[in-house]
């Protein structure tokens, strides 16, 4: 099974951004840890700010019957329209892991609610960059 690896909103400013929260590794960083980690298996790896460009993403691991690792980053928070898109996942099959650099549960109140959660296979979170490569290795063991 293909992997989509789909990041929100900032996420390309990994290393300049905020780096007391989001730690020194860059967006680059991490798709090359997850390729290296992800053996023989298929990744997909995308950035956007776009809600359109998102969602069409999570349209065609849908039609791929492909599972998604997403850092919705802000969008977590409002994006019904994200939601909407990842709620069809799991009628083909498609597992959908919610991941953050962060721990968004220990920082301001509107980071404490995940509009996408509810629709997730699972959620891993405040780990760095490690949250990628955990929900990485639940995928491929099975
Ligand atoms: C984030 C947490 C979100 O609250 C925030 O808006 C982000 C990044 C994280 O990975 O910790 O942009 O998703």
């Amino acid at each position: 099974r293909k992997i989509y690896v789909l990041n929100g909103p900032n996420l390309n400013m990994l290393g300049a951004r905020e780096p007391e929260v989001y730690g020194h590794q860059t967006l680059a960083d991490i798709e090359a840890a997850m390729r290296k980690a992800a053996g023989g298996v298929e990744i997909e790896f995308h950035q956007s700010a776009s809600e359109d460009v998102l969602i069409g993403l999570i349209h065609k691991a849908f039609g791929e019957k492909a599972d998604v690792i997403l850092n919705p980053a802000a969008f977590t928070h409002y994006s019904y329209a994200l939601r909407d898109a990842c709620a069809m996942l799991a009628s083909v099959g498609s597992r959908l892991i919610e991941v953050h650099i962060s721990n968004p549960h220990s920082r301001e109140s509107f980071r404490h609610n995940s509009v996408i959660s509810g629709v997730a296979t699972g959620v891993i979170a405040g780990f760095g960059v490690d949250s990628y490569l955990l929900a990485l290795s639940q995928l491929t063991r099975n």
